[in-house]
């Protein structure tokens, strides 16, 4: 049943991604660090990760995956209200929304940057939905990318082996329909050091009596039992709260596409919410946990692979550092 709503629907109608050349495999990690291919499958059920050289920038991969997004959608750049970058890896700390702007040429385009690490996505999906809502904008390009390659300890054994690069894209319209059909969005900023990429000040005096603090980004920190215990916890409430502001049932819903971050728990919520293993969105294993870009990749692979149909249902749920989560109940097609 479709929700009514007094100003516009929303259509999911392209989708696209774009992830670096580079590949490396849990065999390359366990050269760099004390770890081995089983354990790292075991655990995470993780094989391989891409990875951006030094010339890869964001934008590149975030403005390749929207093209094809945008193809997909059949509609062109200049059709563009409205661009939402979810990422929290810019190229530039400023944002970088609006350079992904102008390499697609979208002229008439408003672009900025949203950070909500890995739930990002399903953020920028409930953020860039209102401006569809209210009736301001008709075609909203929405992308989740992210390299935390850039980021991440690499000798750190209990980080490096989960993270990868990429991005992904939708566009979203307006339409006489609507299929954005429930989501909630949470955050708990009381857990926020069980996942940091933070900023580390020193002082630094300017003349006398006028001091700063001068730093930089450190690399990540995680506790991944914190991490691991939250995400089974948090996001199957999450996503029945979704499911019952959309008033569906789970056996409506035809595919689980959770955060890319770990086999075992997209397995255990899937448990938890009685959802069959083969309606569970998985591509983990080829490309790790890509951050804001892993729903969005996962959704064009499964989209393209011919797997999502028009008017399947999809229950989208992202997680991570803020904390913050979050679910998005919706259709795919126009
Ligand atoms: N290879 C081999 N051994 C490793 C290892 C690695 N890459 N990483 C950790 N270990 C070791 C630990 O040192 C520990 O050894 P000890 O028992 O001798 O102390 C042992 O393996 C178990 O470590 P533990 O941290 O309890 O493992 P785990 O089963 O919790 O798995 C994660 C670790 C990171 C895979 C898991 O906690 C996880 O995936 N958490 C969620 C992280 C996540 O998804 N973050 C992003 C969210 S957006």
């Amino acid at each position: 049943m479709l929700l009514q709503h007094s100003g516009f629907g929303i259509a999911v109608t392209g989708s696209g991604s774009c992830t670096p050349q580079v590949t490396l495999d849990n065999n390359g990690l366990s050269q760099m660090v004390d770890t081995s291919d089983e354990w790292i499958v075991a655990r995470t059920g993780i094989r391989y990760r891409r990875l951006a050289d030094d010339r890869t920038s964001l934008c590149d991969l975030a403005a390749e995956a929207s093209r094809r997004a945008i193809e997909m959608a059949r509609i062109t750049p200049t059709d563009i209200d409205l661009i939402v970058l979810a990422t929290s890896t810019a190229d530039d700390l400023f944002g970088s929304a609006s350079q992904i702007q102008y390499q697609l040429g979208a002229t008439k385009a408003v672009a900025f940057d949203l950070t909500a690490a890995c739930s990002g996505f399903v953020f920028g999906l409930v953020t860039a939905s209102q401006f569809i809502r209210t009736g301001i904008y008709q075609n909203v390009l929405l992308i989740g990318a992210d390299i935390l390659s850039r980021w991440v300890n690499w000798s750190d054994r209990g980080t490096c082996i989960l993270f990868g690069d990429g991005a992904g894209a939708v566009v979203l319209q307006a339409s006489e329909t609507d299929s954005l059909l429930g989501f909630e969005i949470r955050s708990d900023g009381t857990q926020n050091s069980s996942l940091n990429l933070a900023y580390k000040a020193q002082p630094k005096e300017l003349i006398d009596g006028v001091s700063i603090g001068q730093g930089a980004f450190h690399p990540i920190t995680m506790n991944g039992q914190e991490i691991y215990r939250f995400a089974v916890k948090k996001v199957p409430e999450v996503i029945e709260k979704a499911m019952f502001r959309a008033n569906i049932s789970v056996e409506e819903i035809d595919w689980l596409l959770l955060h890319q971050a770990n086999q075992r728990i997209l397995d255990a919520v899937a448990q938890r919410l009685t959802v069959p293993a083969e309606k569970v969105i998985s591509n983990l294993a080829n490309y790790g946990n890509t951050s804001a870009a892993s729903i969005p990749i996962a959704l064009d692979e499964a989209v393209r692979d011919g797997k999502v149909k028009t008017g399947d249902t999809i229950a989208a749920a992202g997680f991570g550092a803020g904390l913050t989560w979050g679910a998005a109940i919706f259709k795919w097609g126009r």
